[in-house]
């Protein structure tokens, strides 16, 4: 199996979570992408339900795909979100960003009753960190904010670097909301909670990858099976 046949069938059973009548939140990846996929053909055979998505690529292949689609404005209360993750431990806290859609990401995750990660299951770690953290921040006073993240990584005795992201072209990858993002290359993070914390006090930051109490369960894909971790 490859592993988008992996993705794939983590993809196919979040499917099966899905009711008619629910308000969805649609993920941003290419593991989240198959679940969208696979959403549409379901619609396309009737299957009734209304989402609102985590970035304009999922946004657009959504409605491509014929998904009823919402804006958080009219309904704030979703029931699932099914959505990917670089990185999930075992207690299901993740690392997302990889795509650059963690802040809605982490919005609609905060909007939606469950939370339900898909991945393969070389997500799947033992401690968050080595997969470069993603921290969003507003262009406005970068120098400032960069050394503040530096020092919030220090007080919590981690280090590392952190790399302004760039698209293939080279020029500075702008995300959905109009912000940057520095990857910070940690190899480890001995204190996820206490991280999120200091990021959070820097009024640069507008948000981080760290998904803490957020996910209520993730389906991983192996060449074995499938595992599921939470309910
Ligand atoms: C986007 C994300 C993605 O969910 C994460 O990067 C996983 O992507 P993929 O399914 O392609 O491995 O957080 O911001």
């Amino acid at each position: 199996m490859t592993p988008d046949d992996l993705k794939k069938l983590a993809a196919a059973r979040a499917l099966e979570l899905v009711r008619p009548g629910m308000r969805l939140g649609l993920g941003t990846g290419s593991t989240a992408k198959h679940f969208v996929d696979m959403l549409g053909a379901r619609v396309a055979d009737g299957l009734d339900v209304v989402c609102v998505s985590t970035s304009e690529v999922t946004e657009a292949q959504a409605r491509a795909l014929g998904i009823p689609m919402s804006t958080l404005e009219e309904t704030p209360e979703l029931d699932l979100t099914i959505d990917g993750a670089d990185e999930v431990d075992g207690e299901l806290r993740l690392i997302k960003g990889g795509g650059a859609a963690l802040l809605r990401e982490k919005i609609v995750a905060s909007a939606s009753a469950r939370m339900v990660v898909i991945a393969d299951d070389s997500k799947l770690v033992t401690q968050l960190g080595r997969f470069p953290l993603p921290i969003e921040i507003v262009p406005f006073g970068l120098e400032v904010t960069r050394r503040a993240v530096m020092a919030a990584i220090a007080s919590v005795g981690s280090a590392g670097e952190l790399v302004l992201r760039r698209k293939a072209d080279g020029t500075v990858l702008v995300t959905d909301g109009g912000h940057y993002i520095l990857d910070a290359h940690l190899g480890a993070i001995a204190q996820p909670e206490a991280l999120a914390a200091a990021l959070a006090r820097i009024p640069g930051v507008v948000e981080h990858g760290l998904f803490l109490g957020l996910a209520t369960a993730a389906i991983l894909a192996s060449a074995t099976g499938l595992t599921i971790v939470g309910t």
